[in-house]
Formats: structure tokens, sequence, C-alpha cells
């Protein structure tokens, strides 16, 4: 930890997670401002829960008393109960609310819909998704309570990056010294921002691989190799990380079609063995099978830890919990 982090956390007694924007409270709301240290210490925390719960041992429950309210704007599958099963591991109590039908709905502000819901369930902790990039800062930057984003707009997913570093530590035994390719809908995706922050941040080389339509005019890290096929961006690569087309996002003229994107960019067996032979999938899920990706890659019985992903979604998410709650 460099000595102006060590002194920062000290100052607002909190040894890993930094504050974001508001003083009363700490927050995860972003990779970026957090040092290789504190993504570090995350997933050793993430590791040994990972551990108990492989082992069936007990994680007990530190969080007995907490209260965790969870607003998701947007749907979801993986992050929503994963959160929840972190949470319920931990032993907090969950709330969740079906935001589709609120008063959002009747013009309520989203910041009076928050302190609403708070307002009844005095909630520890605020877990939140929400199409427009900056929600959890904002959300943040007016309440008492952490504040941890589930994902927002294009801007950030933090806790999938978590889970996919702890992924990547259980599969290759390390990251520093990894060179891993992100492949796809780079441009709209929040899951392959937080990754390029975090991967590069914890030593991997990066290579993002794109139809030039799909790849963003800025990175937000320097010294990412950008390519626009994958006959040219796999080679050497340890990790082959697909991602989603997010149509929701984007304009429809994009992509030409989805059979000629997959001819292009979907990774088949042929595709994979133009990574290092022992290269491993990944995917950050939903997937579009004969999209982005082959069943038989999808479904690999050694070479896919997409599934493995979303198991290490319960431990990534307890830490990064438990850290925010607990210290
Ligand atoms: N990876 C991910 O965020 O999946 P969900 O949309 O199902 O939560």
């Amino acid at each position: 930890m460099s000595r102006k982090t060590r002194l920062l956390a000290q100052k607002r007694d909190c040894p890993i997670v930094p504050f974001m924007n508001n003083p009363a409270a700490k927050h995860l709301t972003d990779i970026a401002p957090l040092t290789a240290e504190a993504i570090n210490a995350i997933l050793d925390r993430a590791a040994s829960f990972a551990d108990k719960i492989e082992d069936g041992r007990d994680c007990g429950t530190p969080l007995t008393g907490k209260r965790i309210l969870s607003l998701f704007f947007e749907d979801s599958t993986r992050t929503r109960a994963s959160f929840e099963m972190a949470a319920r591991e931990l032993g907090a109590q969950w709330f969740n609310f079906d935001i589709a039908h609120s008063s959002v709905k009747k013009g309520e502000t989203l910041l009076d819909t928050v302190k609403t819901l708070a307002a009844i369930v005095r909630p520890d902790a605020l877990i939140i998704r929400h199409r427009e990039s900056g929600t959890p800062d904002f959300i943040a930057a007016h309440v008492s309570f952490p504040v941890i984003n589930a994902g927002d707009g294009t801007n950030e997913h933090p806790t999938q990056a978590l889970l996919d570093a702890l992924t990547i530590r259980r599969g290759k035994g390390a990251i520093a010294g990894l060179t891993i390719a992100i492949c796809g809908d780079i441009a709209h995706s929040r899951v392959a921002r937080s990754n390029m922050l975090l991967l590069t941040r914890l030593g991997a080389r990066v290579h993002v691989i794109a139809p030039p339509a799909l790849m963003p005019e800025t990175l937000p890290v320097p010294d990412i190799a950008q390519f626009t096929s994958m006959e040219d961006g796999l080679p050497g690569c340890d990790i082959v990380m697909m991602l989603r087309l997010q149509k929701e996002r984007m304009e429809a003229s994009a992509i030409p079609s989805e059979s000629d994107y997959f001819k292009s960019y979907g990774l088949t067996m042929e595709r994979l063995a133009l990574a290092k032979p022992d290269a491993l999938v990944m995917h950050p899920g939903p997937m579009n099978r004969s999209v982005e990706i082959a069943d038989d890659v999808a479904d690999h019985p050694t070479r896919s830890l997409i599934l493995k992903q979303v198991t290490n979604g319960v431990p990534a998410r307890m830490a990064v919990i438990d850290f925010l709650l607990k210290e």
C-alpha cells in the first residue's frame, strides 16, 4: 500500500476500500480508485470464503443484524442472486424490491425513491444497478450508508471484475504476467472497462479485440493492445474473455448480422486454438450462444470457466460486503 493510500485509509478508518465522495460512508462504486493492494486484499478474503464454501466449512455469520437493501433498475440473474446469497452467507438480512412496479413510474426521482426505501428498511448498505452511468456515485454522495455498484450503464461493474480476477487466480494461480484477451462489444461493456482497469493494475497484459464499430475511441488505461481481428489478437493469450453484444445500448447498424458477427468474432474451438494451448475461456454472461461463443467452447469441461465465474460471484461479493460493513 502506498504512503498516500495508507494515510488516507488511516484518516478514514478504512484499511482497504477508499471512500468515494461521502466522508460519512465507504463505497465500492468503481475499480478505478482501488490500488493493487486493495484489490489483492479483497481477492484474498474472497479466496478464503471460496475455500470455506467449497469445503463445506462455515463462513460464520459476521454480519448478523446488518440489513442490505438491493435495488436493480435493470434486469439481472447472476449479480442479484449472488449478492443475495453473499448477504445471507454472512448472516445479513436481504431486502429486494420490485422496482419495475414502483412509484418511479409516477415521476418520483431516483434519489427520492432510494431515500424512501431507505427510510423503511434502515439499511447498512445499498446494492444498486442502473442503466445510467454514474448513478451509484450520485447516490453515494447523498446517503450515509455504503453503496455498492452492481453495474451502471457503460461505466463499471466492479464486482464482476473482482469475481473474474478471483476466477483467473484460481484457474491460473496468478494474474501478473498473463496475457488476457477481452473480445467483442468493448464499446458498450462495463465489464470490459472494469476488467481493463483491474487486470492491468494487477500486472496482466490486456488485448482488446473488437470490430471497429464496437471499439471505443479511448480506453480507460494506456498500454492496452487493440486488435480488430481475433486472428491477430488471440495468439499468446492465456485467457480469452468473451463479451455479450449489448444490443440495448448500440445502434442497429453496429453489427451487420448476428451470423456475420459469429463468423468473424465468435469463439469457436478453431479460434481458441490460436491462443495458448492451455488458454481458458470466460464470459460474464448472459451469453448469446452461436453469436458470441460456440456451444462446445461454452460447455467445454476443462477450458471453460464460465460456470466457475458464476460460482465465484458469491465469495467475491461476500468479501466486498464484509469489507464495507465490518471494517
Ligand atoms: N454478468 C452479469 O452482470 O450478469 P447479470 O446481468 O445476469 O447480473
